[in-house]
């Protein structure tokens, strides 16, 4: 396991100064990495300290009963041989060969101290070593059965037999010291190596916790620096294990931990612009509305004493104007009262003025009235404004008021006019305006009467005017002088009858008729609206 990690992109001191660090707070004060290595630690070294107790407790053990049954194997194979070989010496009672024997099997066998072979009543025969057997010391652990135990010297008691019958016993003295010490020294030195391999183990286990806790102790470190704000720390991991893995997926989600961060920073930045311009703006906003209201309250202040200052100058006028109506009220009645009486003092004359004319020409009586009742019908039909109408109504009472000035029997001749007759009556029109042009009637009476023989093709008189240089009033008044003038008698001839008066005005309907005056006239009386009546002298003026 090769973790090449390092810390970036601090500076070398302060990577040196982050891997040099104690106990970092915060997630190692809570976590704890170091804990970690030292679990491992501990974990790695109590299965190490185990197995070592364990080989320390069985390889000596085992040591001692190999020991054990080595011994007893030569103490059985040596006591056999000795035994079978003694066996026919001791029946040809050859002392010097037993003798011989038993120092053979001291020099050759391994561990052998004497050897002594005794008779059945138990006299010493033979001896490999005559000091042993006169000190009789091989007897003071008689009889002695190998192994068990671990002593310095063992002692045997070996019958010789021959035929199943005992003739005699062979004591043998075995000191081991020799492969007790080696046996003891292979102890220590599997003791040594126990230890050597409990001290390397754990100095093994100590260095490779550290190697494996180092990735997650630094990641830890760069993973509360990042939670400090500090979004720069990245763990470069150039491993392929799973701390590699880990780390990239780290660094992957630093990145966008980091990019995140950034975006919101330049959020916020654009949110803080966009606050402070708003800000602004309101301030302006409000600045702006206070200037407007305060000069709203100068301009009201303004108009309430301007509104407060014409009140009054109008209470004036009012109160004075109070006053002028009164008078002017006043005034007007008088005027009212004035002008009523003239309207009177006016028909009066005007009435004076038909019953003068008709009182000379009996034919004309009656004429004026009727001809002033058809102008009346035709311009109602005309829709004529009632103000026109009635100084209509009034030039037709005395549209021959001109005929004053005529002779009277020229007025009532009963033949024909002669020329010259003709030509005086021509002059009636003329001599009506001059009677009443210096009259101030609020309508043109003189002109009506002057202009009421006029024709619309020029061929009237007196003055031969055309179409509308004639007035309304006289082209109306005309139509109707004619219709009533032939539907009348004459001196001069009987009456023609209405229809042939209309027939007159229909051929001349356009040409020395006004159009519309002729076929409101006709449209009268074909509806049979309108009909000649005897008037009372009286109607004209109610
Ligand atoms: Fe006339």
């Amino acid at each position: 396991m090769n973790h090449n990690i390092l810390e970036s992109p601090g500076s070398p001191a302060e990577l040196n100064a982050n891997n040099n660090a104690g106990p970092a707070p915060g997630l190692a004060a809570r976590f704890g990495p170091r804990k970690l290595r030292t679990k491992i630690f501990l974990l790695a070294s109590s299965l190490i300290m185990g197995l070592s107790v364990f080989y320390l407790l069985y390889f000596p053990g085992r040591l001692e009963h190999h020991l054990s049954r080595d011994i007893a194997d030569i103490i059985n194979n040596t006591s056999s041989v000795a035994s079978l070989g003694l066996s026919a010496e001791l029946q040809a009672g050859d002392k010097t060969a037993m003798e011989r024997i038993l120092k053979t099997i001291c020099e050759r066998a391994d561990g052998i101290e004497y050897a002594v072979l005794e008779d059945d009543p138990g006299l010493v025969l033979a001896s490999s070593n005559r000091d042993v057997a006169e000190r009789d010391m091989y007897r003071e652990t008689d009889p002695v059965q190998p192994p068990p135990g671990r002593r310095t010297v063992y002692r045997t008691k070996t019958p010789v037999m021959a035929d199943d019958r005992v003739l005699g016993n062979l004591f043998l003295g075995f000191a081991f010291k020799g492969l007790i010490a080696e046996t003891t020294r292979e102890k220590g030195v599997i003791t040594f190596v126990c230890l050597a391999i409990i001290f390397v183990s754990g100095l093994l286990v100590f260095l490779f916790s550290g190697l494996i806790t180092r990735p997650i102790v630094l990641m830890t470190r760069t993973a509360e620096k990042i939670a400090k704000g500090d979004l720069r720390q990245r763990a470069k991991v150039y491993s392929r294990d799973e701390m590699g893995l880990l780390a990239r997926a780290f660094n992957t989600m630093a990145d966008g931990l980091e990019k995140a961060l950034r975006e919101m920073e330049g959020t916020n930045k654009s949110l803080e612009a966009m606050m402070r311009a708003r800000s602004l703006e309101m301030e302006k906003e409000i600045s702006e509305r206070r200037r407007v209201e305060r000069e709203l309250r100068m301009a009201k202040d303004e108009l309430e004493h301007r509104v407060e200052k014409r009140t009054e100058e109008l209470s004036k006028v009012n109160e004075e104007l109070s006053g002028r109506v009164i008078e002017t009220r006043r005034a007007e009645d008088q005027l009212q009262t004035t002008l009523e009486r003239l309207e009177r003092a006016l028909e009066g004359t005007i009435r004076a003025m038909s019953l003068t004319i008709e009182m000379r020409d009996l034919y004309t009586a009656g004429h004026q009235r009727r001809v002033s009742s058809l102008a009346v019908a035709i311009a109602e039909e005309l829709h004529l404004p009632s103000n026109k109408i009635e100084g209509l109504r009034l030039a037709g009472v005395i549209h021959d008021i001109g005929k004053i000035a005529m002779p009277a029997e020229i007025l009532t001749k009963p033949t024909r006019l002669t020329k010259t007759e003709f030509q005086l009556i021509k002059d009636h029109p003329r001599i009506g305006y001059d009677i009443l042009k210096n009259i101030q009637f609020p309508w043109p009476v003189a002109h009506i009467i002057l202009q009421h023989h006029e024709r619309m093709d020029g061929s009237g008189y007196p003055d031969g005017l055309l179409g509308d240089a004639i007035l309304l009033e006289a082209r109306i008044l005309a139509v109707a002088d004619v219709v009533e003038a032939l539907s009348s008698h004459r001196p001069y001839r009987p009456a023609l009858g209405i229809e042939k008066a209309l027939e007159e005005i229909r051929r001349g309907r356009g040409l020395r008729y006004d159009m519309r005056v002729v076929d409101a006239c006709m449209k009268l009386f074909k509806d049979r609206r309108y009909s000649f009546k005897k008037e009372n002298t009286e109607a004209i003026f109610q």
